[in-house]
């Protein structure tokens, strides 16, 4: 079954006020989006492989440890999931990075997917779909089911504020796909936007709207 993250690191959850907030702008709005999802990447490759290899200190010989050469994919949710690419490669700055185009309908809330590249190696890659928002779950579920139809086999899945409903319809829809959260909010509202959550995190970001 998926496991299901949340980081309440004091760092994260200071940033994140400041997202929430309405008063902040366009400019502010996507540097704090950048440096949370630096901390989450942190985090998220806690788990990634090390092996030892042969150095020499100014000392002596030793065996160090390095990463043990796993390829990461980053795959960000247009257009919102652009916003925390950056964030990562600055931690992981080999990774390749695919996208996704998917927007929610604004009458069905259901995902349309749009674009797809991926890096042609997909069946070797450990991959982390990245959206700033879950709130029904539907654009993550539809996203992850894309990767897995070419040939994705380790997926996580990140984002910045998850409702509950998205959280049980991903790990419903993608047992084996754990989530990593900054926030885990209250509920959705009528109109499929998560409470208090951020608003739209797309036009946030972009300042479109
Ligand atoms: C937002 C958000 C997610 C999706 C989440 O994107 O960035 O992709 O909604 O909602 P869901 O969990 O109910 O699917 P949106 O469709 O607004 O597109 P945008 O990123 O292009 O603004
Ligand atoms: N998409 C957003 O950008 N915000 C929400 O609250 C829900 C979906």
């Amino acid at each position: 079954m998926a496991k299901v993250f949340v980081f309440d690191h004091p760092l994260i959850q200071h940033k994140l006020t400041y997202i929430r907030d309405k008063n902040t702008g366009t400019k502010e709005f996507r540097e704090l989006v950048d440096e949370v999802a630096t901390l989450m990447a942190f985090e998220i490759t806690r788990d990634m492989s090390l092996e030892d290899i042969d150095i020499e200190t100014p000392v002596c010989p030793a065996k160090s440890k390095v990463l043990s050469g796993k390829k990461i994919g980053i795959v960000p949710i247009l257009r919102a999931g652009i916003g925390m690419v950056d964030g990562i490669l600055k931690l992981i700055p080999a990774a390749k990075v695919g996208h996704i185009g998917l927007y929610r309908d604004p009458e069905t809330l259901m995902p349309v997917e749009y674009y797809i590249k991926l890096p042609s190696d997909v069946e070797e890659r450990d991959f982390i779909v990245v959206d700033p928002m879950l709130a029904t779950g539907g654009s993550a579920i539809e996203a992850i089911r894309s990767l897995k139809k070419r040939g994705a086999k380790h997926i996580k899945f990140m984002c910045l504020i998850a409702a509950p409903e998205g959280v049980e319809a991903v790990k419903t829809a993608h047992p084996d796909v754990d989530i990593y959260i900054a926030a885990l909010d209250e509920k959705l509202n009528d109109h499929g936007y998560i409470v208090p959550g951020l608003g739209d995190a797309g036009d946030r970001l972009f300042g479109t709207k």
